[in-house]
C-alpha cells in the first residue's frame, strides 16, 4: 500500500448493468483477489459503493487478479471500482456521472474529500443466461441504449473544439458457467439487433412528434444512436463518437471461463 498517491486521484471504473447481471459478485470477487474464500451471498443493490483495486502496471496484459502485488514485488496501478444498483429505479444518477465531457464520479461516493474520480472506463455486465430465453433482452438492451447514447451526446455538447476524452466500454457477458447461458459473439449480436429495433421505435415515436427529419439526421437533437443512415445498428458505429464496445464472456462462480479476460481489460484502461 502506497500512501504516496492521494486516494482522491484514483480514476475509476464505473459498473454498470442490470439487476442480478453479477456486479456486486464481481465486486467482491476481485476484493478478496488472491484469498481463496468462497463467494458471500450478495444481495440486491440499493446505493452505490467502491472498492480500491490494484493491478500489476508493468504489464496488465498478463496480470491476475488472484496475483498478491506485494508478494510479487510489482509495481501497483491503483484505481476504484464503483459497483452501481441495476434497478431501474435507480440508474438516473448511475448515468449522470457520464454525462460530462470529462466524466468523473463525485467525492462522496468514492471518498471522503472533496476531490473527482475521472471515469475511464464502463463494466456494463449483462446476464448471458438470462438472455437466452429473450425476457431479459428488451430491458438490457434499453439500459445499455441509454448508457451509450448518454456517452455520445456528450460528445455533442462539449464546450469549444475540444473533443471528450474518448470512453471504452466493455459488455461483460456473465454466468458463461451456465450450460444455458448464451456465448459471447450471441449476446453481442442479440443485444446489436435489440439495440437497433430501440433506435428505430424511438426515432418513430419522434417522427410522429413532429421532430423534422432533417433534426434527426444532424444528429443533435435526436435519440438515433450511432451513425446516420444505417439501417442495422452495430457497436462499431459508436467509434465515430469515441465509445469504443467490446464484448467478452466469463463468470463470476461455477465453472466457466472466469473473470480474468475482464481484469486485463480493465487493467489496459485505467
Ligand atoms: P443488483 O445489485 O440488483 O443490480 O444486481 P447485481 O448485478 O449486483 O447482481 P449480484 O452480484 O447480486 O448477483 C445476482 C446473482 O447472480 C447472485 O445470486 C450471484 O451469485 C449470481 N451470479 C453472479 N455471477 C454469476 C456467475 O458467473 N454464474 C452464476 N451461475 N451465477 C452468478
Ligand atoms: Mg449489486
Amino acid at each position: 500500500y502506497s500512501t504516496a498517491t492521494p486516494y482522491t486521484t484514483l480514476p475509476s471504473v464505473l459498473l454498470l448493468g442490470p439487476p442480478g447481471a453479477g456486479k456486486t459478485a464481481l465486486t467482491t470477487l476481485f476484493e478478496r483477489g488472491p484469498l481463496d474464500l468462497p463467494l458471500a451471498k450478495t444481495h440486491t443493490s440499493q446505493v452505490p459503493s467502491s472498492i480500491e483495486l490494484s493491478i500489476n502496471s508493468d504489464d496488465p496484459s498478463s496480470a491476475s487478479y488472484k496475483t498478491n502485488l506485494d508478494e510479487a514485488g510489482a509495481t501497483a496501478k491503483k484505481f476504484l471500482l464503483v459497483d452501481t444498483p441495476g434497478h431501474p429505479k435507480l440508474r438516473a444518477s448511475s448515468l449522470a456521472h457520464l454525462n460530462s465531457a470529462e466524466p468523473t464520479i463525485k467525492s462522496s461516493l468514492v471518498s471522503d474529500g472533496g476531490a473527482k474520480s475521472k471515469i475511464k472506463a464502463v463494466v456494463f455486465m449483462v446476464d448471458a443466461a438470462a438472455l437466452a430465453d429473450g425476457d431479459a433482452l428488451p430491458s438490457t438492451a434499453e439500459y445499455l441504449y441509454d448508457v451509450l447514447l448518454t456517452l455520445q451526446k456528450r460528445f455533442h455538447s462539449r464546450n469549444g473544439s475540444r473533443a471528450p476524452a474518448s470512453m471504452p466500454v466493455l459488455v461483460a457477458a456473465n454466468k458463461l458457467d451456465l450450460f444455458t447461458a448464451l456465448p459471447a459473439a450471441l449476446v453481442k449480436s442479440n443485444l446489436e439487433a435489440e439495440l437497433g429495433r430501440i433506435r428505430a421505435a424511438r426515432s418513430k415515436g419522434l417522427l410522429d412528434s413532429g421532430v423534422g427529419q432533417d433534426d434527426l439526421a444532424a444528429g443533435e437533437e435526436g435519440d438515433w444512436l450511432g451513425g446516420d443512415g444505417s439501417e442495422k445498428f452495430s457497436f462499431a458505429q459508436m467509434m465515430e463518437f469515441d465509445v469504443d464496445v467490446d464484448v467478452i464472456g466469463g463468470s463470476v462462480t461455477g465453472d466457466g471461463p472466469g473473470a480474468e479476460k475482464w481484469w486485463k481489460w480493465i487493467g489496459e484502461r485505467v
